[in-house]
């Protein structure tokens, strides 16, 4: 097995009506009074994850700062920066999806920061975050693994441009996980979160054989439960078990433990950012779109793992590596997402084009598992995807 760190510092708290244990853990970490809430587009209000916060938030001054859009913007984010400076606050709590995480990551860090936070994004001279206001995050949309993990995605739609962000100062101190947020999502966003978290899974799984044994079996175990409980969580979305299993099933999909020891990937999330970048398409659309056609050209490089994915996780016999990817792609459409571009958008004469040259102009030149994607297939697997 290979040496690897693991380091995750985030507490979780999962199950039903365990709101009412939020202020305690505020208290853990700062002895400060006044609290910024963050939040998306207003779903919190209209669901009751606004009324059943606030009232686990007793004894704390509440400010607010909504709107954090999907994608969230670089632009919205540093008027909540400067709300965080200027009304000296001690804690930020994010409630919401991916979006209102990230974007509440951004500000927290980017609050403590004396330069200019773009340039972090755009890696600009090794410019990092290191420090940041603590923040705490209450989950509503089970997708991302935001809520365990210190990554974050910001996007700047003027540039077309949509980057990563990291560090340790990016992990939440806690994060409530209450499945029966799912019972209120929308089909679409509940479709988005399951093919999120497989893809996750994949890019971490399906690279070449480790001797990880404990790893590939868990990574198994995620997909594994993904494909049981999607029709099930679709179909009703207050099905406490199969909502529980999945909002678990995607946090453990990106909280670390399935990076460590082994390989991954991630050309499909780097592909798919820029499809979000041009023409908006949901985050976990892009990847399903994206991640047929990369294992296709990658196939070589792929080929055992595809195997023994077909074998294990779809109980295929043989050399079953097309098969595997076939059946992945009829996943992704049996739950409602569309795998083509066209499908999303009209305007896809240059997307190839654009893709390839921005690998080029960052440098990318070999990504993936064995660092060998070029620019090139970049291309050629975004016009696979058209
Ligand atoms: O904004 P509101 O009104 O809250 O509505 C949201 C939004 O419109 C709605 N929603 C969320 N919870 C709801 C709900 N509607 C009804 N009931 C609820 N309980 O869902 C919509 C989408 O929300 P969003 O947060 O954008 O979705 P998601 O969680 O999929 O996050 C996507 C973002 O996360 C990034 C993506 O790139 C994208 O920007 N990612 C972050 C990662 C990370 N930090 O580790 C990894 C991922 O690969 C991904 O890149
Ligand atoms: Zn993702």
């Amino acid at each position: 097995m290979e040496n690897f760190d693991y380091y995750n510092p985030t507490k979780v708290i999962f199950g039903k009506e365990t709101y009412n244990k939020l202020s305690e853990e505020i208290s853990k970490y700062t002895n400060g009074r006044k609290i910024l809430l963050t939040y998306g587009g207003g779903s919190i209000k209209k669901n009751g994850v606004y009324e059943r916060v606030l009232q686990g938030l007793d004894g704390y001054e509440i400010i607010e700062f909504g709107g954090i859009e999907p994608n969230p913007e670089y632009d919205t984010l540093m008027k909540a920066v400067s709300q965080v400076k200027s009304e000296n606050v001690d804690f930020v709590l994010a409630v919401g999806g991916g979006s209102v995480i990230d974007g509440t990551k951004f500000i927290v860090s980017a609050a403590k920061y004396e330069g200019d936070p773009w340039d972090v994004l755009i890696k600009k001279d090794n410019a990092s975050f290191t420090d940041a206001v603590p923040f705490g995050t209450v989950l509503t949309l089970p997708a991302t693994g935001s809520e365990m993990n210190s990554g974050a995605v910001i996007s700047r739609s003027d540039l077309k441009e949509k980057r990563t962000m990291g560090g340790p100062q990016g992990f939440p101190k806690f994060s409530f996980l209450d499945p029966t947020v799912v019972s209120t999502l929308p089909k679409r966003q509940i479709a988005n979160g399951i093919t999120d978290a497989y893809m996750h899974t994949l890019e971490q799984y399906l690279t070449y054989p480790t001797d990880n044994l404990l790893q590939e079996r868990i990574a198994e175990g995620i997909l594994s439960t993904l494909i049981e409980i999607a029709p099930k969580v679709l179909e009703d979305p207050s099905d406490y078990k199969a909502a529980s299993n999945l909002m678990w099933c995607a946090t453990m999909a990106l909280n670390g433990t399935l990076r460590a020891g082994v390989a991954y990937d991630w050309s499909t999330h780097m592909i798919g950012h820029e499809l979000t970048a041009l023409h908006g398409i949901d985050h976990a659309r892009t990847l399903a779109i994206i991640a047929p056609n990369l294992f296709k050209v990658k196939f070589e490089n792929k080929k055992d793992k595809l195997i023994q994915y077909g074998q294990r996780v779809f109980g295929l016999d043989g050399s079953c590596g097309e098969e595997a990817i076939l059946r992945t792609k009829t996943f992704f459409e049996s739950i409602g997402i569309e795998t083509s571009i066209s499908q999303y958008t009209s305007e896809t004469d240059n997307t190839a084009n654009i893709i390839k040259k921005r690998f080029e102009e960052r440098g990318w030149d070999g990504i993936g598992e064995r660092g060998d994607l070029t620019p090139d297939q970049a291309k050629e697997i975004v016009e696979m995807s058209i």
